[in-house]
Parts: structure tokens; sequence; C-alpha cells
């Protein structure tokens, strides 16, 4: 569908061939490169942190989306801007001030996004929503890749489209967790216009096609 933006989940890639990953999905049609930051408190697993998104920084003219699931989030946000994050999401259930949290992620030149657990309504969001470029509402509980999509975000995402139309704010709303050519379109009929996929792009044999067919 037009309009539908892609965002490859690099957790899935082969990061002995980060470079050529990258330069595939760039040539696939990818529209941003999502970066799945765990500390191994917040959730189980532990990932990557601000060097390798400088290291992506230099490979890649591709926005860097990068999704903080770690404590304290605004203790590490200066970071993560520095090594070239253009948009960091932070998670409701994390920040203690997220007002304030978003308003540090713009200070420091990145545009700032909030994300939703499964577990959390929709509606902690609604007082931010003039506060941020991107809601992002997880469909798995977040920790790992390859996990199995929750019907559940599709409510949200529908209510969440029904109150930015309402407070008149442009914002992407991108969904996480689960993507693939069967959830695709359930999640875009819903309203969102952001896919966050890692399995199942990496795990294919033709990145192109599979962008192109989420697309749809
Ligand atoms: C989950 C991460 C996701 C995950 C997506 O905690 O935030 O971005 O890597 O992987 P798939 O698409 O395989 O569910
Ligand atoms: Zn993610």
């Amino acid at each position: 569908m037009v309009g539908i933006k892609v965002a490859p989940s690099i957790l899935s890639a082969d990061f002995g061939n980060l470079e050529q990953e990258i330069k595939k999905i760039e040539a696939a049609g990818a529209d941003f490169i999502h970066v799945d930051v765990m500390d191994g408190h917040f959730v189980p697993n532990i990932t990557m942190g601000p060097l390798v998104v400088k290291a992506l920084k230099k490979i890649t003219k591709l926005p860097l989306d990068v999704h903080l699931m770690i404590e304290n989030p605004d203790k590490y946000i200066p970071q993560f801007a520095k090594a070239g994050a253009d948009i960091i999401t932070i998670h409701v259930e994390t920040s203690k001030a997220l007002k304030k949290d978003l308003a540090l992620i713009r200070e420091h030149g990145a545009k700032p996004g909030a994300v939703v657990n499964p577990a959390t309504a929709i509606e902690k969001v609604f007082p931010v929503l003039d506060k941020v470029v991107m809601v992002l509402l997880m469909s798995v509980n977040p920790g790992f890749e390859g996990q199995k999509f929750m019907p559940e975000v599709l409510d949200k995402i529908k209510k969440l489209k029904v109150e930015s139309s309402a407070q008149n704010v442009g914002i992407d709303i991108e969904v996480d967790g689960g993507i693939n050519l069967e959830t695709a379109p359930q999640v875009i009929a819903a309203g969102a216009n952001v896919l966050v996929a890692g399995s199942a792009i990496f795990y294919a044999k033709d990145y192109a096609s599979i962008i192109k067919q989420l697309k749809k």
C-alpha cells in the first residue's frame, strides 16, 4: 500500500556480515533500520549499544530507528543521539518522566517516539501524542526475535488512529513483533504505516521480494 514503510530489525541479521546485510536491505527497499537495544534488566536479553549505532551510521544513509528497551533511558539518550540515532523510541513502562525524556531526545537532535508493551493500555500515550513523531506498539513481549504475533494489538492500533486524527497529529504508527506476510495486512488494515520485521526479512532468501510484499 502507498505510504507503508518497512523497518528491518537487524537483531535477526548476520552480525558477522553486518555491512553486507545493511547494503542488502538498503537495496531491497527498506525505509528505516530498526535497532533493538536491550539491557538485560527491562527485558531478559542483552543486545547492542551506542557503539553499534555509531558503526551503522557510517555504513548507511537510511534513518536509524533506535528502540530502547532499557531501564533509565534518560541516562543513555544523549549517547545514542550522539552516536547517530535519527529516531529514539522509549517505553512508557520504563521512562520515569515521559514528557521530560521525550524532550531530552529532541534536545539532543533526534526525533522522539513512545513505545507500549502488549499489556500496556494505548491510552498511556495519548497525553504525549503532540510530543512524538512515532508511536510504536509491541505485538510481542519485547526481548526476542521470532515470537508469535499477538492480535490484541489490532484494537490498540485502531484506537490510536482515531485519537491521533482527533488530536490532528501526523504521527507514524509502527508495529513490532511477529510481522510477516500473514500479519502485515492485518496491522495495515488497522491503521499502522511502519512495519518492523526481523526474522521475516533476514531469514528469507530474497529480502527485496519480502519487503515489497510486506508493503502491499
Ligand atoms: C522484540 C524486538 C523486535 C524483534 C522483531 O523485542 O523489539 O524488533 O526483533 O523480530 P521479529 O520480526 O522476528 O518478531
Ligand atoms: Zn524493536
